[in-house]
């Protein structure tokens, strides 16, 4: 989709379609009451009639209204004004948008920009509004053997910001919106693809694509070196399929040659059957995510790389299946990781804190300013925290805070879980150095704080977002989250480094 940004009165545009907001009772959102104006009261007398209540997702296609240059108006629903926030905000672009490319509208220039929307300024509305859009446009249908139905989509959106003075902020967040929708789009397509497509190799072959096309730095390491490393908690996850597993190292230079590089980890097993303890048949194929994390830190990269946000970014990937078979962890395996402790495996289903441990233990190398590892790593996220924000735990609390505040801005929110002393007697083991499990209680705590066993050495945050980076049901497929999050994460700490 082509994304425009225009300053200018809504009754002069040109376009083949004006969309305005009105609210609940009838009440004519800024611009459409200058569309009022300039047809003579045409629009006052349509809402008088009682065609547009104004609430969420109404909407009311007008053709040639008097006064006004455009072809059609399309009027949409806002509820509440007093209640018109970021998610209120947000409804109504999708709707639009959904409308739009419903009546075959192929270009329009939207004034929902110019909303206020509380707490927000409009790079804020435009940013949100890309990507939105480009959400509501989204498809995946490469699987299907003949292309859906030739869909009409909107080619082009063109918003509005108020005056010509804010054209140069309402491009730069379109920039930034583009950049972090093309990212989003990335990790839902890597997540969407099922498992005997998207395998570890492939993976890595997606990787170098967009390190190639972004000029990022890549290597993917294979079996041997992978050895040679010592990553014995990784090779044993990997080792139960006969797919090989790959470690992806990327590296984005976009700051100072001294600059400590923030480190982006991210679980990427293509496929997770649960190994010898295995999941339950019902929606296990779903497990074709548990590569989401991996693929956001594909995508928040490639944002990063877009936007040529000056600072340094390495992304780890570790990345393999975790399938039974004879060569596979058996409950009761003790496993030699990466930093030398040893790990009792009780439930093989616990794999992803198995793959990240190594990943972690090799960052040290990499003299991080901070790593952020990105992980579906537990269903007990899931029912702590929904499908709304994602989990984060942190050994310290100045990263926590920025990227709590990264969620905030970028509305890909998380939400802070303790991460005490007291969890880790959970981990416990009579046979190693520590169990890859602690029960029950508090499971997402009990994973951060495995993982906390390796990342002593640097400012470390985690986030897990297996509730947050797929929908189920009859909408299943990828959400691109945390990407918005990662990118405001790094983007503001572009700006903080380059503020000295
Ligand atoms: N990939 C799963 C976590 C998961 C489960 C994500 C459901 C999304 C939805 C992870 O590898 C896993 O299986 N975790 C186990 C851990 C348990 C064995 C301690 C879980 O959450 O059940
Ligand atoms: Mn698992
Ligand atoms: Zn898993």
């Amino acid at each position: 989709m082509e994304i425009g940004i225009k300053s200018g009165s809504p009754e002069k545009q040109r376009s083949a379609c004006v969309v305005v907001g009105v609210f609940e009772h009838r009440k004519p959102s800024f611009a459409a009451e200058i569309l009022d104006t300039a047809s003579g009261g045409y629009l006052a007398d349509i809402l008088r009639r009682g065609d547009m209540d104004g609430k969420p997702g109404a909407s009311l296609l007008l053709h040639n209204v008097p006064g006004l240059l455009c072809e059609r108006v399309l009027l949409v629903g806002l509820g509440k004004e007093r209640e018109f926030r970021e998610r209120a905000y947000r409804d109504a672009v999708r709707d639009t948008i959904k409308t739009l490319a419903g009546l075959g509208i192929a270009e329009a220039t939207l004034y929902l920009t110019e909303l206020p929307v509380r707490k927000r300024d409009l790079a804020w509305n435009v940013e949100q509004a890309v990507i939105v859009a480009e959400e509501a446009v989204y498809r995946f249908d490469r699987l299907k053997s003949k292309p859906e139905a030739a869909r009409k989509t909107l080619r082009k959106l063109t918003m509005a910001v108020p005056r010509r003075g804010e054209l140069v902020i309402g491009e730069a967040a379109a920039a930034r919106g583009t950049a972090i929708a093309a990212g989003m789009n990335l990790a839902k397509d890597l997540g969407n693809l099922p498992g005997n497509v998207c395998t570890p190799t492939y993976l890595a072959e997606q990787a170098k694509a967009m390190a190639k096309e972004m000029g990022i730095g890549i290597r993917v390491l294979e079996g041997p070196e992978i050895e040679k490393l010592g990553m014995g908690s990784f090779l044993s996850v990997a080792k139960g399929s006969d797919e090989p597993p790959r470690f992806i190292v990327l590296d984005y230079r976009g700051g100072g040659k001294k600059d400590k590089p923030v480190v982006l980890v991210g679980k990427g097993i293509t496929f997770d059957s649960g190994g010898i303890s295995i999941k339950p048949a019902a929606e296990m194929d779903e497990m074709k995510y548990d590569m989401c994390g991996a693929a956001s830190v594909l995508g928040a990269l490639r944002a990063a790389a877009e936007l040529k946000l000056p600072l340094n970014v390495t992304g780890l990937i570790p990345t393999c299946e975790n399938l039974p078979s004879g060569r596979a962890n058996k409950p009761g395996d003790v496993v030699t990781s990466m930093s030398g402790q040893t790990i009792e495996v009780l439930n093989t289903d616990a794999e992803g804190r198995l793959i990240l441990c190594d990943a972690l233990t090799y960052a040290e190398r990499l003299e991080p300013a901070c790593v952020v590892d990105i992980a579906t790593l537990t269903g007990a996220c899931v029912i702590a925290l929904g499908h709304v924000a994602s989990g984060l735990l942190a050994n310290n609390d100045a990263l926590a805070r920025e990227l709590l505040h990264a969620g905030e801005s970028s509305h890909d929110r998380c939400w802070q879980l303790p991460l005490w002393d007291e969890y880790a007697e959970q981990l416990k083991s009579n046979f190693a150095d520590m169990a890859n499990i602690g029960g029950r209680p508090g499971g997402t705590i009990t994973a951060a704080a495995f993982l906390g066993k390796f990342t002593g050495k640097y400012d470390w945050a985690h986030l897990d977002i297996a509730g947050t980076a797929w929908k189920s049901g009859k909408d299943k497929g990828g959400t691109g989250r945390p990407v918005p999050l990662l990118v405001h994460f790094l983007a503001a700490r572009a700006a903080r480094t380059a503020a000295g």
